[in-house]
């Protein structure tokens, strides 16, 4: 019974594989005959996307712009159009395209769908804190199937840069520092996205950006330089991206940064070599915004033309509102500085994504009115958000169990400008969001309790919301409302006070020298704390800040970032204790901007901290350490390690488990993290590295064996010249709740033939 099962079953497999390899060979037939009748111009067109018209990620176009553009479409000469939403707009344009231009040959429509779509997510870093890739995978399914429904096909998300600056804006934007929770979080994001069906009116073709390197800028400042080195490059940086090619992933978008002197965008070893040589990736590579053009200003291309000749045959297959493709692409193959096949290349690419998503099918498959109208803020995209929300909160402290708080009975006073907002939340990069359209803290609080609630704002945190495109400025003067607000915290039994930053301080383009609590706040939460110890701090930021007093003195802190729409309902659920907190940080909180870059996977140097006299690697004010861990948050429970158990001590896979029991009163979830540390190695390792995590759920008094594998996958590294390798030796290994403490056990790897080993030295 059991073998017909399996012959069965490989049959079935067999016959599925064949279907799959004829149409994919139909397909590709199909677009080899489309180019042949393609026009050199009309090639080029498709490797050109023009933004739509209105501002949404860059300067405001022209009247007389949008004419040529519409001449330009209808001559085919658009391959593609960002930041165009809506059906009733999307069809308008499609139908310019593809009733218009000889061919006929569909655009594709892409936007920053970011963290959500009309129903707004937590920001990506706040969803990491979940370490839940089922939430996250379906967050991205809900804006994906929004999206969709608004007639995009294709979203510039997710982004896989690893960063350990969070001076730098865009953090909020990504996974944090860890290049292995950021690797499973960029595939539950692409899948999320993409679903199994990519012809499927639900989903959205995704693209891994920026290729590469873009989170290592200097001093955390936008746009700035990376110099990078191999060992970081190849282990820490390129592996996320690495990951969601390997998960499907459709497009890619390079950087706006050089990486060792040479632009992203003109950089052939990374897009022809590494990504589409060594990982045989086959969708196509957008340019980020006006990058190619971007080489001059790099003084790395003389003018418009070298720099089209550079991106083209560095492999940037779509020019993202440089315009240079489509003015010169035509003149440098002629001349025969550019192939013509690398352009066939590009297009094919194109064409191949387009097909896949059905375009070709049906040009108006995402336009569908009645869909939009249903799809958008359905009530189950509501209920998904929600659910993300209270996962991404990070409970940091909470002396003498201050939280949760009672529903009935206590006199509570919020102080805080931002817990009355109701778009700070929506955090940056969410395009086709509503203002004013998160549910505020203040308004969630009120609607879950019993309590008698006072408010008062304090001073202002900016002077006012700061547009798309304009800096914060913050508000260090005005100090309406600040003397009120500590005359409030009086007689209160509990103050909360919501801080932190606006949700457009972070994102492209914000990043900030110091990254303290802006503005008038921190003069606030200590007046306030000087009148009321009973003062829980409710963090609401779009990046680790230093909030150093803070910990020394306030007895509980949650951080809760920008958490989109479901804001008030998910913290006021976890502040009352009907959802117990399980979030970890998925960066560490510097306790100054000095100790910047920070992360916990540093490597141990020739002298490590606590080494003789002043001659260790430390500072002389400040502590190694960070406030935060990466991993790092607490519960309403307590969890218990016990009893790490290494079997298999030799070979591969090595089979490690821990007990893990909650200790306290309340069922809670844990997130067991694994991190391994190979002892000696050709090229030297980290003093730590993540190599295995599971969220489990316990009730009180219950214990679990958490079972981890280790492979191939998690115990080599990549030399310096990019070959993965796996060394035999010594390996220590660590399980527990965050990334400083845990149980502790060692493994020795034996291998045969292996290169290089623990005993050699
Ligand atoms: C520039 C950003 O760097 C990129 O991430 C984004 O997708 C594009 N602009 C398009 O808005």
């Amino acid at each position: 019974m059991r073998y017909l099962f399996s012959k069965l079953l490989r049959l079935g497999l067999f016959f599925l594989f064949s279907i799959l390899a004829t149409m994919a060979f139909c397909q590709e037939k199909k677009i080899k005959k489309l180019l042949k009748k393609m026009t050199l111009e009309e090639k080029i067109g498709q490797m050109n996307q023009n933004n739509g018209f209105f501002d949404a990620t860059g300067p405001k176009p022209t009247e007389d712009w949008k004419a040529r553009r519409y001449e330009s479409i209808q001559k085919g000469g658009v391959g593609s159009m960002l930041n165009v939403r809506g059906v009733e707009k999307i069809r308008a344009m499609q139908k310019l395209a593809v009733e218009n231009s000889r061919l006929g040959i569909p655009m594709i429509f892409g936007l920053d769908v970011i963290h959500g779509h009309k129903t707004i997510m937590p920001i990506p870093l706040a969803e990491s804190a979940s370490w839940d890739l089922k939430a996250i995978k379906k967050s991205a399914e809900v804006a994906a199937a929004e999206a969709a429904a608004e007639g995009l096909n294709w979203t510039f998300a997710p982004m896989v840069d690893i960063s350990r600056d969070a001076r730098w804006g865009r953090v909020m934007e990504g996974a944090g520092e860890d290049t292995y929770l950021a690797s499973r979080i960029a595939e539950a994001r692409v899948r999320g996205f993409q679903g199994t069906d990519l012809k499927s009116e639900k989903t959205i073709a995704a693209c891994a950006k920026h290729f590469a390197a873009y989170g290592f800028i200097e001093s955390g400042k936008d746009y700035n330089t990376a110099d990078v080195g191999t060992s970081t490059l190849y282990n820490i940086i390129l592996p996320p991206f690495k990951a969601a090619k390997d998960a499907g992933v459709r497009t890619f978008m390079n950087s706006f940064n050089e990486l060792n002197g040479v632009p992203a965008t003109g950089n052939k070893w990374l897009q022809r070599d590494i990504l589409k040589g060594e990982w045989n990736f086959d969708g196509f590579m957008v340019s980020d915004w006006a990058s190619i053009k971007e080489m001059m200003s790099h003084g790395y291309a003389t003018d418009g033309k070298h720099c089209a000749e550079l991106a083209a045959n560095a492999g940037s297959d779509m020019d993202m509102e440089s315009d240079l493709y489509i003015q010169f692409l035509k003149a440098l193959v002629e001349e025969g500085k550019v192939k013509e096949s690398d352009i066939d290349d590009a297009v094919h690419r194109i064409l191949r994504v387009k097909m896949e998503l059905g375009l070709f099918d049906d040009p108006y498959k995402y336009c569908d009115e009645e869909r939009e109208k249903n799809t958008l803020g359905h009530p189950d995209h509501v209920k998904a958000a929600l659910d993300m929300a209270k996962k991404s909160i990070v409970l940091l402290k909470n002396k003498n169990n201050l939280l949760p708080i009672p529903k009935s009975g206590k006199k509570i006073t919020v102080i805080g400008d931002l817990a009355d907002d109701k778009t700070s939340p929506l955090g940056n990069w969410r395009l086709a969001a509503e203002e004013e359209s998160a549910v505020s803290f203040l308004e969630g609080l009120k609607e879950y309790s019993g309590n008698e609630i006072t408010y008062s704002a304090g001073p202002k945190v900016l002077m006012k919301s700061p547009g798309f495109a304009e800096s914060s400025e913050v508000n260090m003067t005005d100090r309406t409302g600040f003397d009120e607000a500590v005359k409030a915290a009086k007689g209160a039994d509990i103050v909360l006070m919501v801080l932190g930053e606006h949700g457009m301080q972070s994102g492209e383009g914000r990043s900030r020298s110091e990254i303290g609590l802006p503005g008038l706040q921190q003069e606030l939460l200590e007046a306030v704390f000087e009148i009321n110890k009973s003062v829980v701090l409710v963090l609401t930021n779009g990046r680790p800040l230093t909030i150093t007093w803070a910990n020394d003195s306030i007895p509980a802190i949650l951080e809760t970032w920008h958490l989109g729409n479901q804001n008030g309902n998910a913290i006021a659920q976890v502040l009352y204790g009907d959802y117990n907190p399980s979030g970890k940080l998925p960066m560490s909180f510097p306790r100054s901007v000095g100790q910047i870059p920070i992360y916990y996977n540093y490597k141990n140097t020739g002298r490590p901290p606590g080494g003789w006299g002043v001659f260790n690697s430390h500072y002389n004010d400040q502590s190694t350490e960070p406030l935060y861990p990466f991993g790092y948050g607490l519960s309403y429970t307590t969890f218990d390690y016990s009893e790490l158990k290494v079997e298999k001590q030799t070979q591969i896979p090595v089979s490690i488990s821990v007990n893990v029991k909650n200790t306290g009163k309340v069922a809670g979830e844990e997130v067991v993290q694994l991190y391994i540390r190979d002892l000696v190695a050709s090229v030297t390792r980290p003093i730590k590295e993540l190599k295995g995590f599971k969220k489990i759920n316990l009730q009180p008094g219950e214990s679990k064996i958490v079972e981890f594998s280790l492979t191939e996958k998690e115990l080599g590294f990549f030399d310096n010249q990019g070959k993965y390798i796996i060394e035999p030796g010594d390996f220590a290994v660590m399980i527990g709740g965050n990334s400083k403490k845990g149980q502790q056990g060692r493994f020795k790897l034996q291998l045969e033939g292996a290169n290089h080993s623990d005993s050699e030295k």
